[in-house]
């Protein structure tokens, strides 16, 4: 199942969280140079991503993403990845990473990378993190 109709908020502190699941996750993870998303779909939020960009490097980073148990797999976790990335390149970040690391035991860290890859991102098998570049291809 699908939800084309999910929005995605973008949030600058975890107080602006409704749902008391994803704000208590905001709230451990929230760092001051992080910008959140939050997926809402017919008025409940159902996701959270934290995004950290660092200026001195033209970096960011996926801190973490988490969609609520009962709506995952209907493609609210990739809308979340898509909108952090677009956020990033609109910082200019030249490129975006992350560590798989599963947060809960409905998925474990292989089906994670297997996701992450289906969204661009590329990393040593032996190794957690991951990256995808956002520079611009030049042909030739
Ligand atoms: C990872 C996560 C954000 C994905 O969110 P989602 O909304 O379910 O993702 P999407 O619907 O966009 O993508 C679904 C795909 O993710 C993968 N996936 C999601 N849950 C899965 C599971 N339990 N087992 C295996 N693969 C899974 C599959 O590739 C799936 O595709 P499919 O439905 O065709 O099998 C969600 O599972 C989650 O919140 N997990 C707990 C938090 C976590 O570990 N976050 C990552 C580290 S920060």
């Amino acid at each position: 199942m699908s939800r084309p109709q999910c929005a995605i908020r973008e949030v600058h502190q975890a107080d602006d969280i409704k749902s008391t699941i994803l704000r208590d996750r905001a709230e451990r993870g929230w760092r001051i140079w992080t910008i959140g998303f939050v997926s809402v779909d017919d008025g409940y939020e159902t996701g959270l991503l934290m995004l950290d960009f660092y200026d001195r490097t033209s970096s960011a980073k996926v801190y973490e993403v988490f969609v609520l148990d009962r709506f995952r797999k209907c493609g609210i976790g990739a809308r979340l990845m898509e909108r952090a990335e677009l956020a990033a390149r609109r910082l200019d970040a030249k490129i975006i990473e992350l560590e798989v690391h599963p947060l809960d035991e409905n998925i474990d860290a292989c089906a994670l990378r297997a996701w992450y890859s289906t969204l661009g991102f590329n990393g040593e098998l032996d190794s957690r993190l991951m990256k995808k570049d956002l520079q611009p291809k030049h042909n030739g």
